[in-house]
This record gives C-alpha cells, sequence and structure tokens, in this order.
C-alpha cells in the first residue's frame, strides 16, 4: 500500500468511527446531570441555590442515605430550564434535608413542562425516605422544577433534587434562564407640587372611639388645611391635617376636606360612618415582619414610623406602624433582650427590655398622624415562641386598648396544640392545620371570636386582623367574629412561586370581600426584606408591579414589609401611584376576580365606585403577550369607554368595547393596569 492510499484510508476509517459514534449517540443519548447546568437562574425562598451541596453547604441527606450530586434548595423554589424537546426523561430522588430534622418542615416537589404539572412527590416531611422522581419529558420545550412550602409555610425548607439528571436526545446540554427582565424601571409619575388630596371617599369610626385620621396629600409644603361639614365633637389641625376628636353618635357625615399651598388648592369629599365597621377600606401601612423578624425593637418601629412620614409615604395614605411577633419575652430564647417575666401577678403582660414603655411607643407614632398595630397568638406562644395570649386574653386586650394601640394581628400558631392536646411549649404550627375531632369550624372560631369580643369592649377601635393561614374558610365567618381581615393562604416570601401561588389561591374568598371584611394574601415583599436576613426583594421588577397591582386589585390589606430606612427610588415610587392605590382603597369594598385566562394571561376586573372598573391583565407566564384584545363585552364592557393606564397615569385612548381591539403588550410576569371608564 502507498502512502497516500494508506493515510486516505485511516482517514476514511477515523470519519467512519465518528459518524459511528455521533448517530449512535443521537440514538441513544446522553445523560446530562442537573448540577452541570447553572442553577443560580433558579429562584428561592432562602440562602442561594446550591450545587452538590445543601441549601446549608452541607452534604445532601435524606433519611440518612447520602447524595453525592444534585440540587440544593429552599423553598419557595423555581428553577426553569430550556429542553428544546431534546430530553427524554428526567429522574431525580427528592426529599427534605435532614439538616433540619430538628424542626418541621413541610416541601412538595413539582415537574412542570411547558407550564403543565408532570408530577408532584405529595407532601414530604423531614425524615421521610426519598422518593423518586421519574419523569417523561419527550417533547417539553421547557422545564420548571419547583418546590413549594407544604402547606405550612416555608420554615426551614431544606429541599434536595439528589441524583438529578436528564437522558437526553443526541448530544446535547442544556441551558437554565429566568425570562424575566432584572432591570427597574419607574413607571408613576412624581406627584405634582399642586395639592392633591389621595384619601380614600370613606372612613369608618365607631361612636365615643378616639378619631384620628390625617389626610394625606401631595404637593409642595407649607400646605394649609380646612375642612367644611366637619361634625362636631371632630376638629382639624390647619398646619398638620390631622382630624381628632370623637363623635358621640352613630350617623354618617359628608365633610369636604380642602389643602391649599402656594401652588393652588384641592378639595376632595370624604363620607364619615359612625357606626359599627371599622376599616371601610382596607388597612395601609407598614408591619415589622418581614424585614426584622425576631430582630424588631422599639427603636426600629419608631424609625419606621418617622420614614414613613419623611418620605411622603403618609401623603398617600400609608399609615399603620405595626409590630409584628417578639414585643413580648421569649420562652427559651439565649437573647438576654427576650428573657424576663412573661407577666405581673395579675396576669399583664410585660414587655421585652427592647419595648418597655408601650404607652410612650404608641404615643410617639400617634404624635406623627399615624396609627399603631401590636401582635400576639390565642395560643400560650406565638409563632417565634414569645408569650401569647392563651388564659390572658382580657388583659392582654385592655393592655393594648390602655397602651393606644389601633391594631391586633391574631396568629393562631400554638393554638393547634391546645386543641390537639399537644405539648403546649412546642410553638410550631405543624399540628396546627388540622383538628382532632369536634366541631371543626366552632373551634376554629372559638378563640377568635373571644378575642373579637373582648376587643368590642375595649374603649378604642382597634382593627381585628386574623392570622391562620385560611383554614376552615376563615372568609365566610371572618366578619361573624369581629375579624376586620384574614389571611387566606400561608407565609408569603419574596419569590415568583410564592406571589404567584398566593395570587391564584384567592378566587375562592374573592367575594367575601366588604367594607370593614378583607381577605388578606399576606404582607407586600418589595424593597428590602429577609425575616431577618436583609436582601433586595427576589422579585423582578415587572413582578412587583404585579405583585402591587395584584393585592390592589384584590383590595387587600397593604402592608409595606421592608426596612424603611432602605427604600429606594424604584420602591417608594411602586408605593406611590395614588391612582393605583385608589383601586385598593376604593370605597366600593369589591374584590377583584379573574373574569377570563388566555393561555397564561389572566384579566382581572375590579368594579369602582365611580362606575368604573379597574382591569389588569396579569401575565402569569414566561412569554411576553403581545395581542389585539378584542374581548372587552366578555368583561362586562359596552359602549364608548375611555382607557387609562394607572401605572403610567395617561389616558391611552377612548374605545368603542363592541367594534374596536385593544393593543396589549404585557411583559413577561407582568401587568398592564388599566381603568375603563364609560363615556355618555
Ligand atoms: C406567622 C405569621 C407571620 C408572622 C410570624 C411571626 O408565621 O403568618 O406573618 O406573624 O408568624 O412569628
Amino acid at each position: 500500500m502507498n502512502k497516500v492510499y494508506k493515510s486516505k484510508l485511516a482517514r476514511a476509517i477515523a470519519l467512519a468511527f465518528i459518524f459511528y459514534i455521533t448517530s449512535f449517540s443521537d440514538l441513544v443519548g446522553q445523560t446530562v446531570w442537573l448540577d452541570q447546568l447553572d442553577l443560580s437562574a433558579a429562584t428561592q425562598g432562602y440562602g442561594v441555590p446550591r450545587k452538590n451541596k445543601t441549601v446549608d453547604g452541607n452534604v445532601m441527606k435524606i433519611a440518612g442515605q447520602s447524595y453525592d450530586r444534585g440540587f440544593g434548595t429552599h423553598a419557595e423554589s423555581s428553577l426553569q430550564i430550556q429542553l428544546g424537546g431534546k430530553a427524554k426523561l428526567f429522574t431525580a430522588w427528592v426529599g427534605v434535608d435532614d439538616e433540619m430534622k430538628e424542626h418541621q418542615p413541610a416541601v412538595e416537589f413539582f415537574v412542570l413542562g411547558d407550564g403543565k404539572k408532570l408530577w408532584s412527590s405529595a407532601v414530604m416531611r423531614v425524615g421521610d425516605i426519598a422518593r423518586p422522581c421519574t419523569v417523561d419529558v419527550a417533547g417539553v420545550n421547557k422545564l420548571e422544577l419547583v418546590v413549594t412550602d407544604g402547606s405550612n409555610g416555608n420554615y426551614y425548607d431544606h429541599a434536595d433534587w439528589a441524583d438529578a439528571k436528564f437522558e437526553t436526545l443526541g448530544a446535547t446540554t442544556f441551558a437554565t434562564f429566568n425570562p424575566v427582565s432584572s432591570e427597574p424601571y419607574i413607571l408613576t409619575p412624581k406627584p405634582s407640587a399642586t395639592p392633591k388630596i389621595n384619601s380614600a371617599s370613606v372612613f369608618g369610626v365607631r361612636p365615643g372611639s378616639p378619631f384620628q385620621f390625617r389626610i394625606p396629600v401631595t404637593g409642595d409644603r407649607p400646605m394649609n388645611f380646612s375642612a367644611s361639614g366637619l361634625p362636631s365633637g371632630l376638629k382639624l389641625n390647619g398646619t398638620t391635617g390631622v382630624i381628632t376628636g370623637k363623635l358621640a353618635k352613630a350617623g354618617t357625615y359628608l365633610v369636604k376636606l380642602r389643602a391649599k399651598n402656594a401652588k393652588g388648592i384641592a378639595e376632595k369629599s370624604l363620607k364619615i360612618i359612625c357606626g359599627d365597621q371599622i376599616a371601610l377600606t382596607p388597612p395601609m401601612g407598614w408591619n415589622s415582619w418581614n424585614c426584622f423578624a425576631g430582630e424588631v425593637s422599639a427603636e426600629k418601629v419608631k424609625r419606621a414610623a418617622e420614614v414613613m412620614v419623611k418620605t411622603g409615604l403618609v401623603n398617600h395614605g400609608w399609615n399603620y406602624v405595626n409590630i409584628d411577633d417578639f414585643w413580648q419575652n421569649h420562652r427559651d430564647s439565649k437573647d438576654p433582650s427576650l428573657q424576663g417575666k412573661m407577666r405581673d401577678e395579675a396576669g399583664n403582660i410585660i414587655p421585652n427590655k427592647r419595648f418597655g414603655d408601650m404607652k410612650g411607643l404608641a404615643d410617639y407614632v400617634h404624635g406623627l398622624g399615624l396609627k399603631i398595630g401590636i401582635y400576639s397568638s390565642p395560643g400560650p406562644w406565638t409563632c417565634g415562641g414569645c408569650a401569647g395570649s392563651y388564659g390572658y386574653e382580657k388583659q392582654d386586650a385592655e393592655s393594648y386598648a390602655k397602651w393606644g394601640f389601633d391594631y391586633l394581628k391574631y396568629d393562631w400558631c400554638s393554638y393547634g396544640n391546645v386543641i390537639n392536646g399537644l405539648p403546649q411549649n412546642d410553638p410550631y404550627k405543624v399540628s396546627s392545620l388540622s383538628y382532632q375531632g369536634g366541631n371543626q369550624l366552632a373551634t376554629a372560631m372559638k378563640p377568635f371570636q373571644l378575642m373579637g369580643d373582648l376587643l368590642r369592649k375595649q374603649p378604642r377601635d382597634i382593627v381585628f386582623s386574623l392570622c391562620q393561614y385560611g383554614m376552615s374558610d376563615v372568609w365566610k365567618w371572618g366578619g361573624s367574629v369581629g375579624g376586620t381581615s384574614w389571611r387566606t393562604t400561608n407565609d408569603i416570601t419574596d419569590t415568583w412561586t410564592s406571589v404567584k401561588n398566593i395570587a391564584l389561591d384567592q378566587e375562592k374568598s374573592a367575594a367575601f370581600a366588604k367594607p370593614g371584611n378583607w381577605n388578606d394574601p399576606d404582607m407586600l415583599v418589595v424593597g428590602t426584606v429577609g425575616w431577618g436576613n436583609p436582601h433586595p426583594s427576589k422579585l423582578k421588577p415587572d413582578e412587583q408591579y404585579l405583585h402591587f397591582s395584584l393585592w390592589s386589585l384584590f383590595s387587600a390589606p397593604l402592608l409595606i414589609g421592608c426596612d424603611m430606612e432602605k427604600l429606594d427610588d424604584f420602591t417608594i415610587n411602586l408605593l406611590t401611584n395614588d391612582e393605583v392605590i385608589a383601586v385598593n382603597q376604593d370605597g366600593l369594598g369589591k374584590q377583584a376576580s379573574c373574569v377570563q385566562t388566555i393561555g397564561d394571561l389572566r384579566i382581572y376586573v375590579k368594579d369602582l365606585e365611580d362606575g368604573s372598573k379597574a382591569v389588569g391583565f396579569c401575565n402569569f407566564g414566561l412569554e411576553k403577550v403581545n395581542i389585539a384584545y378584542n374581548d372587552l363585552n366578555k368583561l362586562g364592557f359596552s359602549g364608548k369607554q375611555r382607557v387609562r393606564d394607572l401605572w403610567r397615569q395617561k389616558d391611552i385612548r377612548d374605545i368603542s368595547t363592541d367594534k374596536e381591539a385593544l393593543d396589549l403588550n404585557v411583559p413577561v410576569h407582568g401587568v398592564v393596569l388599566y381603568k375603563l371608564s364609560p363615556l355618555r
């Protein structure tokens, strides 16, 4: 054989070999391990996504079995993977990591293919042996791996996708992605220098209760306030715009509010309804939990109140400053500032050293024209293990009133142990979600009825916020036990999965919202949040616009959960759009419901007092929505309507709803929020 021939033959053999290998691997495929992909695209409720380790950085271990490879995460968790139809099979062993065995976490794993559920693990707890996940993913373009909180809040939910891998169709690898843009962008125009009164149209108070209402007004200072038609018993401070006093008799009083500065004058009518109901529009304010959790102190609460005034948030209606858990002494904390006697000889609760003078704090907050809230549990312990109200309900209601509190959040937690006869020193909610025997509804209502009645006996109005995560369809009876609002779901986290699942869960209760009775899908997760580990909300800007729009459409209590001292321009802008807030504060008090879905686009409609409707085109999907929408009749519109973009505070156009289409461009996980008003 000559040299040339030899080398040609060698090349031909090599090529044939390569061809054989490639086509063979095309046929048999490959294994692509999940840990070979970029996991940083995942979003999760706590910590960072980990490769081959748990969320705390340990070797993954489920019920004693260790795993070298996989994805360690924490509920609520979501990882998106572009498969492009090139994978056949996804397999993994899933479970709660043993590193949390001192606690009671519960999670549920889901595999979604192109938005559809392909598999779920059912709820898993710590100590459960790993469950095999084997999912046929042939033809799937986008795969999502999700871990939810197992319906008991996302506490200690360390979740492992162990030995997770794909069998592919041919030689390939996959990219993870997060389709939502991260760039913050400002939509709300700055308030004008001329006065504008941003209050709701109604305000409720009970006869004989101290009255306090700070008129929210934007515009240059100094500002002078006046009012006509103020009933006797009330007086307005012309400089601060705070109305105080007392109304002796029930009745409806029509007041004209006026605000004047160097640039001009504004007027607005306010209907004061003195009767049985308070919180005729959803409460708006701040709560310490989502940022400070167990680190709250009187100083932090004072500073949050001061920021509410200094940043001008108060001029948009933000008003309550609410202390959550950890103002009381703790069961067994090592922190000296939480140690001490829980109660005095008469059974009166003693605030911890970080708080001390509760009346002084309440006076300070009232002095700013704001209101103040407090927190307790009907059980012996709060969710965080501080002293609860069980057995001392009367003393507690009286203390709150004596100190001057305006709002009580009353959180089920260890009450579950009381009714189930479980050890009362375990404050966690694991036992609380089910009742053993008995009349379940009566059991669920009892502690709230008790506190509700006691609050009503106090000589001041105290908003009663029920927190029991939606058990026993609380929206059907929360009002009857004196509740002003009630949580409908478990705790929120600053992840898209959490916000989305909570939002999707609101339909069941929507019809029950009305003035004085609000469904509460939990507090806002915008700004710097973190339950003691402060970080910027993990929600992307579009997700935050959607979150705030939905909570406004839902007529939800609006409670800012962030560190007020770290408010950035984006967050302030998000929280100060008066036209969006007006949707939340509308006097009719209806909650929006989802009237139509087009793929992942959910269209929510909320009827407003002036005969117009707010419409939220909410994109829950992974693709932008660009459509000519011509179903306005299906949403209940007819004739000519003026379309206004509420986030941009701009009229878009007038539309003949029977003939014309609306061009919609809705970002991924974003919103277009319009108000449509009938034109004559
Ligand atoms: C529960 C509630 C939270 C918060 C904590 C405090 O989890 O749902 O909103 O109040 O308790 O411990």
